[in-house]
This record gives structure tokens, sequence and C-alpha cells, in this order.
């Protein structure tokens, strides 16, 4: 047992009234920045190489190496956008920050800005989160009127312009070179890389993309120190992360754990995920987000060398594929013994086929082909030739795509195999259940693709 957590980004989010400058000024915003506009940019990057952080996006990229990689040629401007598509099924826990404490993602940006001599910054918001947008507007709209974003901020002789852009509306564009593409106004498709943003981001300029939650940790890092901040969490997984937690628990909602929680303590504790509704056993965890392997019961509690699964990087992902997954973006799942597998895999992969962008054949076909062997599963045309095909088909996208959306598509497929095999079987041999699902669909008004 870590105790309680000590909340780094969601210590005021209970205040009534935080969205508004003054309340959150009350509360001691702002405070850091005027104590980072005091620092020189490069100690700022200092600390926060220091501090351990790793991108909360998915990925885990240490955020102090990836700033230190920002190219700084003479004369040619420098950019830090903020990625707050959040689209990745599952995972709502930008959103939950934004509506809640606009001023800490703002204040994130104004410091991270400066350190890395950006004098324009952009945050990119999911189209769908029309709401959010309007929220994070009000509260720019109000840190101009205070001085602390346009020109010479707080004294400080540093300008800087911060702009909310509404996301293209499709999943795709939260891939980061794809979110250059639509913030340049065309459409989101990924470019190949390299040239990482790092040296030809936006309109070729060198740029930073970094989450919302790996932005609004900035704060406490600066605020505590780099140093301070590594002492928190365990080994390489510093700090604390936000879940979302969702699925057939309890207690749905958005969590700040420190990193190193048990995974079993953050699904049954009271604090956390309150276990399983209506007193089932749990089947299935998808732990962050929906492009990560899902893990069954006895290897999402335990490692397959008999340890306990503990919330961070290294824990997750220890043993691979094989009994393994990623922390992601902290979208976590979980799934009771009455649920489908199949079925939810279905699900998965009709929206991987329509997300894709279409530009490399293996994802394009691969995803449109997995969603249809999958509804012949549920549809009750599949014989068991068809679990070998779809497993097929799925090893013939990893590594070999422009972006991770495709490998995002495989993965869940082959984590589903690998572990429930049995499951696809029982489509196969049970008319019954194959039964259910139609229902299920019908009910639903859901569109099944032609097999
Ligand atoms: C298909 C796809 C969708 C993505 N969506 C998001 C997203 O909504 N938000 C996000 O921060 N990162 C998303 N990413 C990851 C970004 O490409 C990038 O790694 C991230 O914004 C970097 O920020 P970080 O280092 O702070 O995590 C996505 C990646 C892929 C391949
Ligand atoms: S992997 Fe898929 S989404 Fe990514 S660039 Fe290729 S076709 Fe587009």
């Amino acid at each position: 047992m870590l105790g309680m957590t000590k909340k780094l980004l969601l210590a005021l989010d209970h205040i009534e009234g935080i969205s508004k400058l003054d309340v959150y000024r009350q509360h001691g915003g702002y405070a850091v920045l005027q104590k980072a506009l005091k620092a020189t940019p490069e100690s700022l990057v200092e600390e926060v190489k220091k501090s351990g952080l790793r991108g909360r996006g998915g990925a885990g990229f240490p955020t102090g190496m990836k700033w230190s990689f920002l190219a700084k040629p003479e004369g040619v401007p420098r950019y830090l956008v903020c990625n707050a598509d959040e689209s990745e099924p599952g995972t709502f826990k930008d959103r939950y920050l934004m509506e809640r404490i606009p001023h800490l993602l703002i204040e994130g940006m104004i410091i991270s800005s400066f350190a890395l001599g950006a004098n324009t910054s952009y945050i990119y918001v999911r189209g769908e989160y029309y709401y959010i947008i309007k929220i994070l507007e009000k509260a720019i709209e109000e840190a101009y009127a205070a001085g602390l974003l346009g020109k010479n901020i707080l004294g400080s002789g540093y300008d800087l312009n911060l702009y909310v852009q509404p996301g293209g509306g499709a999943y795709i564009c939260g891939e980061e070179t794809a979110l250059l593409e639509s913030l340049e106004g065309k459409r989101g498709n990924p470019r190949i890389k390299p040239p990482f943003p790092a040296v030809a981001g936006l309109w070729g300029c060198p740029t930073v993309v970094n989450n919302v939650e790996t932005i609004a940790a900035v704060v406490p890092i600066i605020q505590m120190g780099g140093d301070e901040y590594a002492k928190i969490g365990i080994g390489k997984s510093t700090g604390t992360k936000l879940i979302s937690a969702s699925g057939h628990i309890n207690k749905p909602g958005v969590y700040e754990i420190e990193l190193g929680l048990p995974v079993e303590e953050f699904i049954y504790s009271e604090q956390y995920c309150g276990g399983i509704r209506n007193g089932k056993k749990m089947k299935a965890v998808v732990a962050g987000g929906s492009s990560v392997p899902i893990l069954p019961t006895e290897l999402i509690l335990k490692t397959a060398a008999g340890e306990p699964r503990l919330m961070s990087y290294e824990s997750l992902g220890d043993g691979g594929f094989a009994t393994g997954t990623m922390l992601g973006s902290g979208g976590f799942i979980v799934y009771d013994e009455d649920t489908s597998i199949v079925k939810n895999l279905f699900t998965f992969a009709r929206f991987y086929h329509h997300e894709s962008c279409g530009q490399c054949s293996p994802c394009r076909e691969g995803t449109g082909w997995m969603e249809k062997i999958l509804h012949k599963f549920i549809d009750g045309h599949a014989t068991l030739a068809d679990i070998d095909l779809l497993w097929d088909v799925q090893s013939k996208i990893e590594g070999k795509t422009i972006c991770p959306l495709g490998e995002a598509a495989a993965w869940p497929v082959a984590a589903a195999i690998r572990h429930f095999r049995h499951e696809f079987e029982a489509y196969v041999n049970n008319p019954a259940a194959i039964k259910q699902v139609k229902h299920y669909y019908r009910l639903n008004k859901l569109e099944v693709v032609n097999s």
C-alpha cells in the first residue's frame, strides 16, 4: 500500500470556481510562473530533465530529452503545441483537467514556452470538446487581461501569444505530425519521420508537441524542483499520473495516482475504482487506452514471474507483449466476467478501420480485413481457420506503416487471440452466443459491415 497519493495536478479540482483566474490565484496559481520567469530557460529545461517526467500522451518519451532536442537555428521561430486531441477510446483525463483547472494548463504552457524560447503556442483541442474550447478561451482571455499572456509578461520582457485550435474531428489528428498538418489547415495525415517535429514541425519550424498532462506537470516540477519530483513514483516512472478508469467498476472516474501503485489496489480499493460492480469477477483489463494489449485478470494483477503488477511503465510492460501491456494514455478499462472479448474487439476494430487515414496499405487494408473477419465471428459465419487468418492479418501491420495507428489496431487483436483464443473458438462452436450478440446489435441499432 502506497497510502494516499499526494496530488500534484488535481490538488485544487474540488475548489468551487477554480476555473476562474482570481480563485486560481487565491490558491497559489501563477506563483510558479513568477518564479520561472526569474530563472533562465536552460535551467528550467534542466529541472524537467532531472524530474524524469515522461510524456503522458501515450508513448512515455522523456520530456526533458525531447525539449533538449529542439533545434535553435538563428532567426527561426520555435513553437510549443499542446496535444489536447484526446480521442483514444477509454481516455478522458485531459478533458477533466482542462474542464476543472484550465489555468493549470495555461500556466504550464507559459512556463514551458518560456523554457523552449517559443513566442507563439497552440492548444489543439479535440473538436468534439466544444465546451472545453470555450472554457479555455475564457481562461486565456482572463490571462491576457491580467498581463499573464501577450507582451512583456509580468514585466519579464518575455512575450507569448497563446491560441486554442479546434481539432479536425479525427482520431488520427492526435498523432503529432497529423496534428501539425491539421494545425496548418490541411487534412490530418501523418508525416514520414524523420524529420521529427523538434527539427521541422509547425510551418517547417522547430516544434515541441506535448500532451496536456505533461505540460500541466511542469508546474509542480518547477515549484518543487526536478529532484524532489523524481522522488515520487518508482524507478523510471516518476511522479503522479492521471488515470481515467471506466468499465465494470463501482467508481468510474479520473484519479491521480502515484506511479508504482499496485494494480490490485487501484482496482479494488475504495479510494479508487472500488472493485467490480454487482459483485462480479473481473475478466480482463485494457490498461492504457484501446491501443494497448488486453490482459486477463491473472496477468494484470501479477507479472508472469508472480510479482504484483504495478501502475508503472516498467511493471505494466514487463514480459513484453507475451505477458505484459503498456501504461499508454492511462485509459484504464475494466471488464467483468460477462464481457465478450470478441464483441469488444470488434468494436475496437471498427473504430480503427474508420479512423485509418489510408496512406499506408497495411493499415488501410489490414484494419478493414480485421473488422470484416471479426464481424464473421459475431455474425456466426466464422470458421476456426478465421482465427489464424485474423492472426496473420494483424501480424503483417506492425513496423510497416508511417505512424503507429496501424500497430494500435493490430496489438489488441494479437493480445485477444493470445489470451482468449477459447472465446473465438466458442463463437465458432456456439450458435447461442452468436444469437445473443446479434440481438445486442439490433437492440442498440449498431450497424455491422457486410462479411
Ligand atoms: C493515432 C494516434 C493518436 C494519438 N492521439 C494522441 C492524443 O489524443 N493526445 C496525445 O497527447 N497524444 C496522442 N498521440 C501521441 C502523439 O503522437 C505524441 O506522442 C504526444 O502528443 C507527445 O506528447 P507527450 O510526449 O507529452 O506524450 C497519438 C498517437 C497516435 C499514433
Ligand atoms: S498507419 Fe494508418 S493512420 Fe497511420 S499513416 Fe498509415 S494509414 Fe494513416
